[in-house]
């Protein structure tokens, strides 16, 4: 058996665990996901496996949502079995938030999280959001005066905040790391890491994949740096897990905190920490003190239909495939690529490299043919096509923290996911080239 296959049948093991534990509840489910896989599997061509997999989706016909970067669609079959689960909850509160009911199988969704992500059941968190699990490393680090902070000038808002709380108000230094651009290879950004860290850099953060311009960060190198160093290396996955497969252990950092909600296709409100073990002695997130279980002394009570439907979303996507999902995620990436550097207002700022890159392309458009505001605008009212206006770094805290000129690409960013398809792609380049001749 194929590595991958070992990998999905232990998630399958996971998600099996929670129809076990709520077996009349999840029968209709376990069936639909039975389904989707055998179709899947059985699908002669791509046209007709991502026609199958977009009958999931509950979007309006008439929508095209090129933006899974901000948003996620989640699948008809997690909305509905989590309606049920609500439903039920209601039916018997107490046993089922805390006792023997849907309470149960929030277990098996911590474990089912770790398969995702390549770690252990105690190295995961299961979170609302990024922007709570990187809040979560950054204020467990405990920071002392004068310690450096490394990140970049691209991070977005909810993965720096945190830092720049710390610089405000516990004195802690940052660095930033001026992202080069374009990025044509790995080692323009190593080098500046390894120029920028010095005896008082306690942690390095920077994105998996970069909010701006869908870089994919060369994590595991700059883990080669970091780790010898004892600099934590703090990484806002944000954009990784439902787009890549993500493995963390080859990543090589010591947190990653993420999004489900995004790519993932999750409820909203889900995401997930990882803190490997080795550092969990140094990154101690009061959430945390009671221990790693979903519901903890010092986590509290939780949503537990969300967390079900959290545990759902990666059900339907190990009953894809993660690579398969990754790599259509990419295919469409790269039509996105290939047509939009067809039209002459519009200059890539992603990296074209596999490696460097993803399932998000970003165009920075020529000011004399408009904004990207202006593009967004009517791309959205004319056409109910959701692009991204993407501008430059999101800190929303006073520009005070961010020394030096702020990047500003008025850029628009495309994500493309397994809902999306060529034709989808072909029309909105044929439009864009139209409205910017
Ligand atoms: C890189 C990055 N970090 C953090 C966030 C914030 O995500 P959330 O609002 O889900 O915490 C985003 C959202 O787009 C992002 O792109």
């Amino acid at each position: 058996m194929a590595c991958k296959d070992v990998i999905s049948s232990k998630g399958l093991a996971a998600a099996a665990a929670v129809v076990q534990v709520l077996p009349e509840a999840s029968e209709a489910l376990e069936q639909q996901v039975e389904r989707l896989r055998a179709d899947v599997g059985a699908a002669t061509d791509d046209v007709h496996l991502w026609r199958r997999v977009r009958r999931e989706f509950s979007l309006n016909p008439g929508v095209v949502h090129f933006n899974c970067g901000s948003i996620g669609a989640t699948p008809r079959m997690v909305v509905d079995a989590m309606c049920n689960y609500m439903r039920r909850c209601e039916s018997d509160p107490y046993d089922e938030v805390f006792g023997k009911g849907l309470a149960q199988g929030q277990a098996a969704v911590q474990e089912q999280a770790a398969e995702f992500l390549g770690a252990a059941a105690d190295e995961m968190v299961l979170t609302r959001n990024t922007t709570e699990g990187m809040n979560l490393v950054a204020t467990g680090l405990h920071l002392k005066p004068g310690d450096e902070v490394l990140t970049t000038n691209h991070e977005h808002g909810g993965g720096m905040a945190c830092w720049q709380y710390l610089a405000k108000h516990q004195g802690v230094k940052m660095r930033y790391l001026e992202m080069p651009n374009p990025v044509t290879d790995k080692a323009q950004i190593l080098e500046r890491v390894a120029g920028l860290i010095n005896a008082r850099t306690r942690v390095c953060s920077f994105s998996h994949i970069d909010t701006i311009t869908g870089l994919q960060m060369p994590l595991a190198d700059i883990a080669a740096i970091t780790r010898p160093k004892e600099i934590v290396l703090v990484c806002d996955g944000a954009q990784g897990p439902g787009m890549l497969d993500v493995d963390v252990k080859a990543l090589g950092v010591d947190t990653y905190a993420s999004s489900s909600h995004k790519w993932m296709l999750a409820p909203k409100g889900s995401g997930l920490l990882y803190i490997r073990k080795e550092v969990q002695d140094r990154v101690q997130p009061i959430m945390l003190y009671s221990g790693y279980a979903v519901y903890s002394g010092s986590g509290g009570t939780r949503n537990v239909p969300q967390i079900l439907g959290h545990g759902m979303a990666m059900g339907f996507h190990n009953a894809i495939g993660r690579t398969k999902v990754e790599a259509r995620c990419r295919a469409l990436s790269r039509l996105v690529r290939a047509r939009l550097r067809e039209i002459p207002a519009l200059s890539l700022i992603t990296p074209e490299q596999e490696a460097l890159s993803s399932g998000m392309v970003t165009f920075a458009l020529d000011p004399a043919k408009g904004t990207n505001a202006e593009v967004f605008n009517h791309f959205k009212d004319a056409y109910n096509i959701i692009l991204k206006p993407a501008q430059g770094t999101y800190a929303y805290v006073p520009e005070d923290h961010v020394p030096g000129p702020r990047p500003s690409y008025n850029a628009i960013r495309v994500s493309t996911h397994i809902f999306n398809s060529e034709d989808e792609v072909e029309r909105m380049a044929e439009l864009l080239g139209k409205m910017l001749a």
